[in-house]
């Protein structure tokens, strides 16, 4: 974080239907009524460019190749950072991330097979190296029923080493810890606020 002032970056990671998004509003409310500046992304998105990139990978009637879509995910991730994440965390925001490169290991580089070390090192290139603080990988069997997009509707064999690919993201990386989430909103909600604790600067120090 050398050079990006006192922000912190959080990533929300995980399979689809897991909770994550709402998980991250909540402690985002939490964060916000405690004082703290917080910015809000989620991915593919957050820019023009990024919400066309999303549009185009999330319903794109022509699949594209594996690794077209790794370098997409890659530049949607390159322009949400120039122009949002490194600005709010030089300002010293607590930047939440709705997924970030770790969804491109785990989905492009094992689900889609396009190898983990291809895919870190463009992301590597993409994201100048700015891993999160802490990623937050939620785990468990799922509940949510609604529409899938195209990636979404990839077979179980798909999901399956996606859910590889993240337990071995989890082995290899300290800043990754697991949320379990099949458990009540609430408890989910508690165990969020009591790993993301440490990572807080004391409010009376943080804007004196
Ligand atoms: P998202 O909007 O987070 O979907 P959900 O709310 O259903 O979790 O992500 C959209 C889809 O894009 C999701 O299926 C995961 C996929 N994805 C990748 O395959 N690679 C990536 O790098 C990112 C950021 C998302």
């Amino acid at each position: 974080m050398a050079g990006l002032g006192r922000g912190c970056l959080i990533a929300f990671e995980g399979l689809d239907g897991l909770g994550k998004s709402t998980q991250l509003e909540r402690l985002r409310d939490w964060l916000l009524a405690r004082g703290y500046a917080v910015t809000a992304v989620r991915e593919p998105g957050g820019t023009a460019l990024g919400e066309s990139i999303r549009t185009l990978l999330l319903t794109a009637e022509a699949e594209p190749t594996p690794m077209a879509e790794a370098l997409l995910f890659a530049a949607a991730r390159a322009e949400l950072l120039a122009r949002v994440v490194r600005p709010r965390l030089t300002a010293g925001d607590i930047v939440l991330m709705d997924r970030y490169l770790e969804s491109s290991v785990a989905y492009q580089g094992y689900g889609a097979e396009v190898g983990p070390d291809a895919v870190m090192a463009l992301n590597q290139i993409a994201t100048g190296g700015l891993l999160p603080s802490l990623t937050l990988l939620f785990s468990g069997r799922g509940f949510a029923e609604r529409p899938k997009d195209r990636i979404e509707e990839r077979p179980p064999a798909f999901r399956d080493r996606v859910r590889e690919g993240y337990a071995r993201l989890a082995d290899e990386f300290p800043h990754i810890q697991i949320v379990e989430a099949d458990r009540p909103p609430e408890d989910v909600a508690a165990h969020i606020r009591r790993i993301v604790e440490p990572y807080l600067e004391p409010k009376g120090e943080a804007r004196g």
